[in-house]
């Protein structure tokens, strides 16, 4: 999803609703510092496995329904999907009670985050920002891509599509908002791709901060539920 280079995995870096997936388990894992910010984080870890586990079912048969909408290559099936996302879950549950003391799970929302300025090198959100353009209007798709960038270096927002695979109606708008603040966005396109046509990224970053510190990345009516299954970042 973010086409995360080795470099970017030195961290410190910031997941932006990552719900109960497996991104900040694995990762410090490998010794990269990631901090995830829910507002689901507030629940305990029953009480995120049983909502987990209630919705998996219903998940699936929309997914079977609008199984034309996706492309099935990095799950080959709705049964492969749904079995990656409890596993994704069960990987994240067991690190959730510790990550959550040490503070690496964190309950907050955008569009305000309780961190300083800068204190992340990369920020990642995916599937929240754009893919629910529906719910979240454009005065909060700046404010949220503003906070992100106040606490980050940079910031990579996949995919750009909102429910029912059309472009993000925020998309263009939110990236002029920007850019008339001094604010510098580029579209990356990545390997993955699950949405059909949803293989790119936004790259959020402060102009200067992308010439002077960091050379930016490296190279380069579905159901929302079913995407946080994923885990292939
Ligand atoms: C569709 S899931 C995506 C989970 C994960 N990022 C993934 O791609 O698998 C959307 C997540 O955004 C979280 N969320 C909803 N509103 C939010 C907000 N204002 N700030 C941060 N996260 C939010 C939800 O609780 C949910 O876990």
């Amino acid at each position: 999803m973010f086409d995360l280079s080795p470099q970017d995995l030195r961290g410190p870096i910031l997941g932006c609703g990552d719900g109960p997936a497996s991104f900040n388990s694995e990762a410090t894992r490998r010794g990269t510092e990631v901090v995830s910010v829910d507002p689901m984080y507030r629940f305990s870890a029953e009480e995120l496995r049983s909502r987990v586990t209630e919705t998996a079912p219903v998940i699936a048969a929309e997914l079977r329904k609008n199984a034309d909408e996706f492309v099935w290559n990095h799950f080959e099936s709705v049964d492969a999907l749904v079995a990656a996302r409890l596993e994704a879950m069960e990987t994240f549950l067991a690190d959730y009670p510790h990550g959550r003391r040490v503070g690496r799970y964190v309950d907050a929302a955008l569009p305000e985050l309780p961190f300083p300025d800068r204190r992340f090198r990369l920020a990642l959100c995916s599937h929240l920002l754009f893919l629910y353009s529906e719910q979240l209007d454009f005065g909060f798709h700046v404010a949220a891509l503003k906070e992100l960038c106040r606490v980050a270096d940079e910031v990579r927002v996949f995919p750009l599509l909102e429910l029912g695979s059309r472009r993000s109606r925020h998309l263009d708008s939110a990236t002029d908002a920007l850019r008339s603040d001094g604010i510098d966005t580029r579209i990356v396109r990545v390997k993955y791709e699950f949405q059909k046509g949803g293989n790119e990224m936004l790259v959020v970053s402060k102009e200067a901060d992308r010439a002077g510190r960091h050379a930016g990345p490296a190279s380069g009516r579905q159901v929302a539920g079913a995407l946080c299954a994923s885990t292939g970042r």
